[in-house]
This record gives structure tokens, sequence and C-alpha cells, in this order.
């Protein structure tokens, strides 16, 4: 009998270990996120540097072109070195000629809930070198996480 407990211990803890994955750790940005515009982002798993991809979807553009869903590749500090990792990641759209970098921090607000908050910088491609001052938009982005469907 006593040593029937610890292995229930031991078997308890490793039913429950993988329920605490990912989404247990707050900040870990692993996910889907949704933003003000509706834009919608999925990071992939971070690698041991904190490195991750990913498919941002935007919900608007600034050409008239069809969205199309666009990689995305970043990088955050590990969330277990500070509560509120700083992060930065690029997008390259898929249809149109230009790029998008974020850069931002996790926070985790009064109710609990995880936050991005970001800015932004929009480069589009100019045909003429005396267009450039017009080129780069910024502006910013708060991001809340998307529930996973039932
Ligand atoms: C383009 O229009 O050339 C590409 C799409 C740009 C979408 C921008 S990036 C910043 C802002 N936040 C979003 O979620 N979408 C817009």
């Amino acid at each position: 009998m006593k040593q029937v407990t610890p292995f229930l211990l031991v078997l308890s803890l490793a039913l429950v270990a993988p329920s605490l994955s990912a989404r247990a750790v707050p900040c870990v940005l692993t996910g889907s996120w949704i933003n003000d515009l509706g834009s919608i982002m999925t990071i992939r798993a971070l690698n041991g540097e904190g490195g991750f991809t990913g498919t941002y979807r935007t919900a608007v553009t600034a050409t008239t072109n069809k969205i199309l869903p666009s990689p995305l590749q970043g990088s955050q500090h590990q969330p277990n070195q500070k509560n509120h990792p700083t992060f930065g990641f690029t997008v390259n759209w898929s249809f149109s000629d230009s790029v998008t970098v974020f850069t931002g921090q996790c926070f985790v607000d009064e109710a609990g809930e995880e936050v991005l908050k970001t800015m932004w910088l929009l480069r589009s491609r100019m045909d003429d070198i005396k267009d450039d001052w017009k080129a780069t938009r910024v502006g910013t982005n708060v991001f809340t996480r998307l529930q996973p469907q039932e």
C-alpha cells in the first residue's frame, strides 16, 4: 500500500501535465490571436531560443489585392525569465510587395487575460524614389487570445 501512493501521485501528474500546455504559462505566444481590426494570427510552437513562425490573416489591406494568408517570423524573450515578455515579428505579405514589422509586449490584464500591445511599421513598395516619403505607415494593434472552438 505504501508504494501505491507515490505511484498514484506520479500517474495523476502525468495525466494532468499535458492539459497544462502552452496556455497554462501566460504569455507564451503559441496559439491564435485576434486584433482590434479583426486580423487573426496563428503562432506555432516556439523553438528553444524563443523563435517562432506562423500565419497572419489580415482583415484589411492598403492595396486593392485579394487578401491571402501570409507567413510571419519572429522571436520573443523567454516568458520564464520575465513575466511580461517583449517580442517582435515580421509579416511578408503574400498578396502585396509590402512587409510589416510588429514589436510589442505581452501583458496579463486585470481580468487575467493575455493582451499583446503592439506597434507596427508597414512598408509599401514605391515605383519611384520620389515617393519614398509616403512609403511607410505606422500604427498600433491590440491582440487578445482567440479561444479554441469546441
Ligand atoms: C498590404 O496592405 O500591403 C498588406 C496588408 C497590411 C495589413 C496591415 S499590417 C498593420 C495592420 N494590422 C493589421 O492587422 N493589418 C494591417
